[in-house]
This record gives structure tokens, sequence and C-alpha cells, in this order.
């Protein structure tokens, strides 16, 4: 891909290409202050989760940044065990109480089973859970809905069944990861993929293999796994609470050529 800013939503909404990952991140201070040190790098998009805990830092730290809150793109999520209707009414309720913004900017379904079920088949209960997603999209608190951790198969149970498709799919995707049938069936159905642990939340970074190749373009590791997911034509969200990394990861304007995306692609 072309080294651009921003992608665009099915529904037209601009969304920043990378995003600030906040998974792990302690809410209070430290939550705060990695989310107020990313928007001064540059960072205008924050993903967050009401299963992460720190929700009200995160909104706390956008309302204090003094950046127009038009500019941030900001995206909580359904906690993964919620699967009904009413609960998940109430928990997107919770999320917007929680982060004491007027309104998000997505809003996804964290996964398509429960943490301590993965891989269970939620398929009648996402569907449940997605109409009041869609209702929640209507009502203005969230600009798009999206899913997370969704397979082909959860996927397309969503599209034949929801008036209003998802806009993103947020999965992990990282070099070694590259989900190339997930991806290509949201590349299909107009869904923007979303690649999670970028440096696959830290594992990637003493890969002597990935040295080899980011020194050849005079890049990190970090910097160079950054920069294959937006290769891969999905958006990455780096994660780092040290602010010369949070700086660092943003850093990442040059282009991998196609062979050398294979040989990351292939690497294990
Ligand atoms: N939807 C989901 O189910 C899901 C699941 C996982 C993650 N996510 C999202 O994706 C985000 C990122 O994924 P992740 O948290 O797994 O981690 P990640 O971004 O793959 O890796 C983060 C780790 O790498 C370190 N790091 C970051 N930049 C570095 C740099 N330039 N040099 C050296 N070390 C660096 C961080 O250290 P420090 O923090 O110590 O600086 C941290 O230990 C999450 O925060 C979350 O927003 C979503």
């Amino acid at each position: 891909m072309n080294n651009k800013d921003f992608f665009t939503l099915a529904n037209g909404v601009i969304i920043p290409a990378i995003g600030f990952g906040t998974w792990q991140i302690p809410s209070g201070d430290i939550a705060y202050n990695s989310v107020k040190v990313a928007l001064k790098a540059g960072y205008r998009h924050i993903d967050s989760a009401q299963a992460y805990g720190n929700e009200a830092s995160v909104g706390k730290a956008i309302l204090d940044s003094g950046i127009d809150r038009r500019e941030i793109f900001v995206t909580s999520k359904l906690p993964a065990e919620i699967k009904s209707y009413e609960k998940a009414v109430s928990h997107a309720a919770l999320t917007m109480k929680n982060i004491g913004l007027d309104y998000i900017d997505l809003y996804l379904i964290h996964a398509p089973w429960p943490w301590t079920e993965i891989g269970a088949d939620y398929t009648k209960e996402n569907i449940e859970v997605w109409k009041a997603m869609e209702e929640f999209y209507e009502s203005g608190k969230t600009r798009s809905i999206g899913i997370s951790n969704f397979n082909v198969k959860d996927i397309d149970a969503i599209l034949e069944n929801s008036r209003i498709s998802p806009m993103v799919n947020q999965i992990k995707l990282h070099i070694g990861h590259p989900q190339e049938e997930i991806t290509g069936h949201c590349r299909k159905n107009g869904i923007l993929v979303e690649g999670y642990s970028p440096l696959a939340t830290g594992k990637l970074l003493n890969s002597k293999e990935i040295a080899g190749i980011a020194k050849k373009y005079g890049k990190s590791v970090a910097q160079l796994s950054i920069r294959y997911v937006l290769e891969k034509g999905a958006l990455p969200l780096p994660k780092s609470t040290h602010p010369e990394y949070i700086s660092h990861n943003l850093d990442v304007k040059f282009s991998i050529t196609g062979d050398d995306v294979s040989y990351l692609d292939s690497l294990k």
C-alpha cells in the first residue's frame, strides 16, 4: 500500500492508519499518561476495550489533551463474555459512562466466544448481539461498528443476518501470521482489517531473521513489523508505555518489497 495516513470505512468514516493499543496498560496514571504521550507524538487513533479496565483513563486523557475531539478516533469493545441482546445494550451504555465522551468512533464485539471457551459456537448469540450493535450505531453513540477475532464462518453468519454489515474486523496479524484467509474474505466484503499485536506482544523483537530484513531498510524490528501490517493492507495497533517507543512506532513511512513481504509471511 501507499504511505497513506488514513483508511476509509465502508460507511465513509475516515480512520487514522495506525492506532495506539492500550491492552495491559493499567488504568490510572499509566494509561492516562501513555495516551497523552501517544496523542502528543501524533497518534489520532486509540484502541481501548471495556475488558482492559482503562476506558476512563483513556477518555480523560483524550478530553484533557486539548485536541479537537473530532480529530481523534476512539475504539472500545463489548466484552467477549457478553452474548445476549439485553446485556450488550447495558454494556454499551457502561462503556459510554466509563469513557466519558459524547460518542466513540468504533465499537467492536471483542470476540465471537467468551475467552474461557475459545472456538465454541456462539453463532446464534452473536447474531442477537449484533442487533444491539446496529442499534447502538443508529443511536449515534458510535460512528462505526465491527467485530474482532471473527473467522470466515463467524463473519458470514453476521453478514447473512444483519441490516448493517461490520465495518472492521480486528484480528491478530503479524509477521509469520499473515491471516490470508480472513483478510481476503474481509477485503471481498468491504471490511477493514485491523492487525492487533503487530509485534506479537513483543515476541518478534529478538528475531534475527526480522532484524536482517529491517537492517536493509535502516529500520528497527518494531518499525518493520508495524510496516508489514500496513503492507498487508491492514491497520496496525502497536502498544507501548515508553515514550521513545511510542514515537518510534509511528515512524514507518517506507515500503517493503513484495519479495521481502513474502519472506516475512513465511517466517515461523
Ligand atoms: N481484539 C483483541 O482481542 C486484541 C488482542 C490483543 C491486542 N489487541 C490490541 O492490539 C494492541 C497491541 O497488541 P499487544 O498489546 O499484544 O502488543 P504489541 O504492540 O504487539 O507489542 C507490545 C510489546 O512490545 C513492546 N514494544 C512496543 N514498541 C516497542 C519498540 N519500539 N521497541 C521495543 N519494544 C517495544 C511493548 O513494551 P512496553 O509496553 O514496555 O513499552 C510491549 O511489551 C493491544 O494493546 C490492543 O489494543 C486486541
